[in-house]
């Protein structure tokens, strides 16, 4: 898999210009870890005047509309993420897909609309506890894979899936490093079958209650090419411990 791994932070509906400094000290020290990607995805009100605070990082929004422009009160489309200087923007966030209902073709919509604007794309995917339980994991992030992944020419290089549990986000709990194997495992097989040999470089991210304590055997697992984090992104000591985490293993790797 190709890349240096990715750590992302997701802020979710959290941060206020105060929180820029916490912003700001990540991207200080990012410049010690020259072997890890790293990223913040925060709120839209946030974005421009995180731009300018930062050198090194990457920058990016948690959605985007799917039209470029319009009568569509309180939304922002992906052109105007790429004006406030975004980077790459999250799609298909399970809470997205359960608090707004976003369908798999209404998150490839957005997907599409993102790449057309310029911007790379972190699609997440994950599974409820019901359908683990009922041994439905893998075949419904599987599906979720089809149904919302770009088809636009040259997506693969500018993609990256993040594999969520919806059952791990913010609960403390994670799946066992064999269950995430197996996941990204069958991730990379349905990226390969939809894009040929160029779904082996898209990177998967883990995401769902990735912390300082668990971040090395997460980040070691095979296929995992990074991680999405939400709350232990909202400081700069927390998200830091995991950037450093995935430095270790750069260098050893
Ligand atoms: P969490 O959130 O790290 O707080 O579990 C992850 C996410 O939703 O991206």
């Amino acid at each position: 898999m190709a890349g240096l791994p990715y750590i992302v932070g997701n802020w979710k509906m959290n941060g206020t210009r105060a929180m820029l400094n916490e912003a700001r000290a990540i991207d200080r020290a990012a410049a010690r870890f020259p072997k890890v990607q790293v990223a913040l995805a925060p709120p839209s009100t946030l974005l421009y005047r995180m731009r300018d605070t930062v050198e090194l990082i990457g920058v990016g929004g948690q959605d985007c509309h799917a039209k470029d422009n319009g009568a569509y009160t309180g939304e922002v489309c992906a052109g105007m993420l790429k004006d406030a200087g975004a980077d790459f923007t999250i799609v298909g966030h399970s809470e997205r897909r359960e608090y707004q209902s976003e369908t798999d073709a209404e998150v490839k919509a957005k997907a599409e609309a993102a790449l057309s604007a310029g911007l790379s794309v972190i699609l997440c995917v994950g599974e409820t506890e019901a359908q683990r339980d009922a041994g439905d994991a893998e075949g419904v992030v599987t599906a979720q894979v089809e149904g919302s992944c770009p088809s636009t020419e040259g997506a693969p290089e500018r993609l990256s899936i993040a594999y969520e549990p919806v059952w791990a986000i913010g609960t403390g709990r994670v799946p066992s490093v064999d269950d995430v194997a197996a996941m990204h495992k069958a991730i990379r097989a349905k990226l390969v079958a939809i894009y040929g040999d160029a779904g082996s470089d898209v990177r998967i991210l883990y995401g769902g209650s990735v912390k300082a304590e668990n971040a090395a055997e997460l980040l070691a697992v095979p296929e995992v090419g990074g991680a999405l984090v939400g709350g232990a992104s909202l400081t700069a000591e927390s998200f830091l411990a995991i950037v450093g985490a995935a430095a270790s293993l750069a260098e050893v790797g």
